[in-house]
C-alpha cells in the first residue's frame, strides 16, 4: 500500500517538473514608450489569453532612452552578434533565444510604427534570424484614428524575411485609443487580441507536436538589382 503511494506520488512529480520544463514562451515587445499606454493595454489582454491556453509570456518594454539603430557596419554577418551590446539588445536577444514565439506591439507614428522600436528591430532581425525562423510572430499596433494597417504591414515584413509563420486574427491586429488607457473601451480591438492570442496558442501547441520536421533550407542566393556598367 506504502509502495503505492510513494509509486504515484513520485509520477505525479515526474510529470508535473516535465509539464513544467516544456511549457512554452512568447516574447510581447512593447514598443511604445508609454510604458502603460494603450500598446502594453492591447499586449496584455494577448498574454492573458496565452496564459489560460497555457503559455507563458514576457513583456519587454523599449522605454524612454534612446536607441540606438543598425549603423550598417555587417559586423553581425560574421559574429552573429551586433556591435552595440546595450541593455535593450542583449536582454531582447537573449528573451528571444529562450522564447517560442514573438508578438510586437507599437503605437501608430504618422503612420508607421514607432522610430526608436524600428530602430532596436533592424539591429535585432538582422543579427538574430538563426533563432528566430520558424518561430510564430505577430504584430499588434495601436493608434486614435488611423495608419494602423500601414504600420501592421510594416512590421509584418520583419517576420515574413526570417521565415516566420505569421499568426493571423479574425481582423488586422489594431486597437484604438489615444490617451493611455483608452484603449480599454475598444471591445472589438480587445477581442481581435484575444483571438491572436488563442491562434499563437494553438500553432504553438501544434509546432511542439512536431508532426513533421522542419523544412530543409537551400542555400542561400543573394542578387541585388544592380547591372555591371557597360
Ligand atoms: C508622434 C505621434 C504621432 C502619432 N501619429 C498617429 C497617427 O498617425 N495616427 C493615429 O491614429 N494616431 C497617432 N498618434 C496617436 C497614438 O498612436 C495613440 O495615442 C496611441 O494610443 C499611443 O499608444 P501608447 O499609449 O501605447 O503609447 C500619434 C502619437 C504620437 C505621439
Amino acid at each position: 500500500m506504502e509502495r503505492t503511494i510513494l509509486r504515484f506520488i513520485m509520477i505525479f512529480i515526474i510529470s508535473s517538473h516535465k509539464i513544467k520544463k516544456e511549457k512554452m514562451k512568447v516574447l510581447l515587445i512593447n514598443g511604445s514608450p508609454r510604458k502603460n499606454g494603450n500598446t502594453n493595454l492591447a499586449l496584455s489582454e494577448v498574454a492573458e489569453t496565452l496564459r489560460n491556453n497555457g503559455i507563458d509570456s514576457d513583456i519587454v518594454h523599449i522605454g524612454t532612452k534612446a536607441v540606438q539603430g543598425c549603423i550598417a557596419c555587417n559586423e553581425c554577418r560574421e559574429s552573429g552578434h551586433c556591435v552595440f551590446r546595450d541593455e535593450l539588445y542583449l536582454t531582447i536577444r537573449e528573451k528571444l533565444q529562450h522564447s517560442d514565439g514573438l508578438i510586437i506591439g507599437s503605437p501608430v507614428y504618422y503612420s508607421g510604427p514607432n522610430g526608436s522600436l524600428c530602430a532596436i528591430l533592424d539591429r535585432v532581425f538582422y543579427s538574430c534570424s538563426d533563432f528566430l525562423c520558424y518561430k510564430p510572430g505577430a504584430a499588434i499596433v495601436v493608434c486614435r484614428r488611423g495608419g494602423a494597417s500601414a504600420t501592421f504591414d510594416r512590421l509584418n515584413k520583419y517576420f515574413t524575411i526570417t521565415n516566420m509563420p505569421v499568426v493571423s486574427s479574425q481582423y488586422w491586429n489594431s486597437v484604438h485609443g489615444l490617451m493611455a488607457g483608452e484603449a480599454a473601451g475598444d471591445a472589438e480591438g480587445l477581442q481581435v487580441m484575444r483571438t491572436l492570442g488563442k491562434n499563437m496558442a494553438w500553432l504553438l501547441k501544434n509546432i511542439k507536436t512536431g508532426a513533421w520536421p522542419l523544412p530543409e533550407p537551400e542555400e542561400r542566393i543573394a542578387t541585388n538589382f544592380i547591372r555591371q556598367a557597360e
